[in-house]
């Protein structure tokens, strides 16, 4: 098996009591001294399968046919299904089952799979061998990355969170925080060279209006104080814009200036934002999201791009003027009376749009940063805005072919009334108090099932089983469709839920804590049909994080580990672990091991903390 660095190594962890030792060097073992498998040869076990059904059917006389190679769908097709032979043989005029045949007999995997057999019209079922599984749940045991190799390294950015200053961070930005986070870990774990960016609304007219207001309260007093609650501050700003007049042309004048780079007017704002920001820091640590203020890089700080791409896009002729601004038309997408769509670049009066600020960002992300993949995790009602933008970036150039830029969008988060989530009152739901509600519900929940535990304990579970579920709920749903927000659901111990799946973790972790010793190289032994599902399924791992990352879709990740979970509590019940003796307890003892680092890594990646007691 080439590509999977088996090492094993035992941990001195001098002044931690035996007990903790064995929770500690075991399941979640610290990094051993294999380096990531960064072969290029290396293969997932999908890739494998499906490039040796490839060969096949080439040597059967249908070269280039795909194999089109699946997890099986029902545990009587075995472990995979190669489903491309029918199509191969329709081109070839061949009959299905006859061909399938012959792929058969071309069908090079040996060592890996222990029975291949033709089912209904052609498909080609696939049993992995019990002993290749056996071999690879060790190896994978043996490595600090679970025997995941790395796929090529790019330069990868993750764009998220990207929240308005003006205002405090409410139910809106959720989506995109979560999701964003997880793809993030998810491609470095993979390997990959990642930038995290939050692109911040900190500029434009509103500011204006807020440093303007700003200076004003610090005249009329304590300015820190009216910063206390940015919504009110808000509010209060926007009454004062819409009720005077002088108000009014002040805020204009402020926006002038700021763009203009005044001294007074840009330290003002710079202290709306610092404070705003740090709001946001706040909502990220409850949150347990990985990004810090250097990921930050707002909207501000491509002000100097913007004449630059004006005047780019000028200079290959894509500007036209209408009606006094200048428009970029897109024969791609039409108005309402069938004319090309204009995106504006430069309002008639000289001002900057949000495309022509993203237009910067390209190009500076190209040209500073050369990445080669841009993720942008924003809200699905801005797809058409981002179409737009990545043919207005190609045709200009600011961003090659090769570069890969992808809208990841979302839908809306709902209430229970199916429409847009909303306080009783209607209002928004600040962000920072709804994780609050979501510790406090969770810490009635673990008061009520474990009252015994010591307090700091139950507010660790609290925090962890309370914010997890927050995030799981949002991360276990297809992204792209809207979804409906309940306590009740995301907090339940049953179903595909985060407090589900890290009851299951501490139930693997106390049978290590009763185990009492444990052997790390112990070997691995695959008899039963439970102990074969399961590690078929933590033999999957890599693939379903390639997936992950290929198609920016977490509920696939979240879908395995409940599959894990599902499949280890199955297991658990058919094979007695620590009844039974030498040999066999030590092997189920091994695969328990893996699913728990299995589940803490996954689990890991969705940000979510895992607890050894609940
Ligand atoms: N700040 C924007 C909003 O709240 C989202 C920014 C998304 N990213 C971007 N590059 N346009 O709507």
């Amino acid at each position: 098996m080439p590509g999977f660095v088996h090492c094993v190594e035992r941990v001195a962890h001098s002044g931690v009591s035996a007990y903790n030792r064995n929770i500690q060097n075991l399941p979640d073992r610290a990094p051993c001294t294999s380096k990531h498998n960064n072969k290029a040869s290396h293969m997932t076990l999908l890739q494998l399968i499906n490039e040796r059904v490839e060969a096949a059917l080439a040597a059967a006389g249908a070269p280039d046919a795909p194999a089109v190679v699946q997890p099986a769908s029902k545990a009587e097709f075995g472990d995979y299904q190669a489903n491309g032979v029918m199509g191969a043989a329709k081109k070839l005029k061949m009959n299905p089952r006859e061909l399938a045949a012959k792929v058969i007999e071309q069908l090079d995997l040996e060592g890996i799979a222990s029975k291949v057999e033709i089912a209904g019209p052609g498909f080609i079922n696939i049993h992995i061998d019990p002993q290749w599984l056996a071999t690879r749940s060790l190896a994978a045991l043996g490595d600090a990355h679970l025997g995941i190799a790395m796929p090529e390294r790019r330069k990868v950015m993750v764009e998220y969170s990207s929240v308005n200053l003006a205002k405090e961070m409410h139910v809106g930005h959720l989506r995109s925080t979560i999701i964003g986070d997880v793809l993030a870990r998810v491609h470095e774990f993979l390997g990959q060279d990642v930038t995290r960016a939050n692109h911040v609304g900190d500029w434009g007219t509103q500011f204006g209006m807020l440093t303007a207001y700003l200076m004003e309260s610090r005249n009329d007093g304590d300015a820190a104080l009216a910063l206390n609650d940015l919504e009110e501050f808000y509010r209060k700003a926007k009454v004062r814009f819409d009720e005077s007049p002088e108000f009014a042309d002040l805020a204009r004048e402020y926006v002038v200036k700021l763009q203009g780079g005044d001294a007074e007017v840009l330290a003002l704002w710079r202290q709306f934002v610092d404070v705003s920001l740090d709001h946001c820091h706040q909502v990220y640590d409850t949150l347990g999201v990985s990004l810090t203020r250097e990921h930050v890089k707002g909207e501000s700080s491509y002000n100097d791009d913007l004449p630059v791409v004006v005047k780019d896009l000028d200079t290959l002729g894509l500007l036209k003027e209408d009606d006094g601004a200048r428009v970029v038309f897109l024969e791609e997408f039409r108005t309402q009376e069938d004319k090309p769509m204009g995106v504006i670049i430069q309002k008639k009066d000289g001002g900057y749009l949000y495309t022509t600020t993203d237009l910067g960002a390209i190009r500076y992300r190209h040209r500073v940063l050369g990445l080669d993949r841009v993720i942008y995790v924003v809200d699905a009602r801005q797809s058409q805005h981002f179409q737009q933008l990545f043919q207005i970036a190609r045709m200009a150039g600011f961003a090659p072919q090769q570069m890969v830029l992808e809208h990841v969008p979302f839908g809306t988060m709902l209430g229970d009334d199916g429409r847009p989530f909303k306080t009783r009152s209607g209002g928004t739901v600040k962000l920072i108090e709804l994780l609050h509600e979501a510790k406090e519900r969770a810490y009635a929940l673990v008061n009520e099932k474990n009252p015994d535990l010591a307090e700091q304990d139950k507010q660790a579970v609290a925090r962890a089983v309370g914010i997890g579920a927050v995030k799981y709920a949002d991360l276990s749903k297809n992204r792209t469709s809207d979804y409906v927000f309940s306590w009740d659901s995301m907090l339940s111990f049953e179903g595909n839920t985060a407090p589900y799946l890290q009851y299951a973790y501490t139930r693997v972790q106390s049978v290590f804590r009763k185990a009492g010793d444990y052997r790390a190289d112990a070997p691995v032994i695959i008899t039963e049909p439970a102990e074969k599902q399961l590690a078929m399924a933590l033999a999957q791992f890599e693939d379903v994080l390639l997936n992950v990352a290929e198609t920016s879709q977490p509920h696939h990740l979240c879908q395995y580990l409940y599959h894990i979970a599902t499949l280890f509590s199955r297991f658990y019940e058919a094979c007695p672990i620590l009844k039974s003796e030498g040999e066999v307890r030590a092997s189920r003892l091994q695969l328990s091991a893996l699913t728990a680092r299995t589940l803490s890594t996954g689990l890991g990646l969705l940000g979510i903390e895992v607890l050894d007691a609940m």
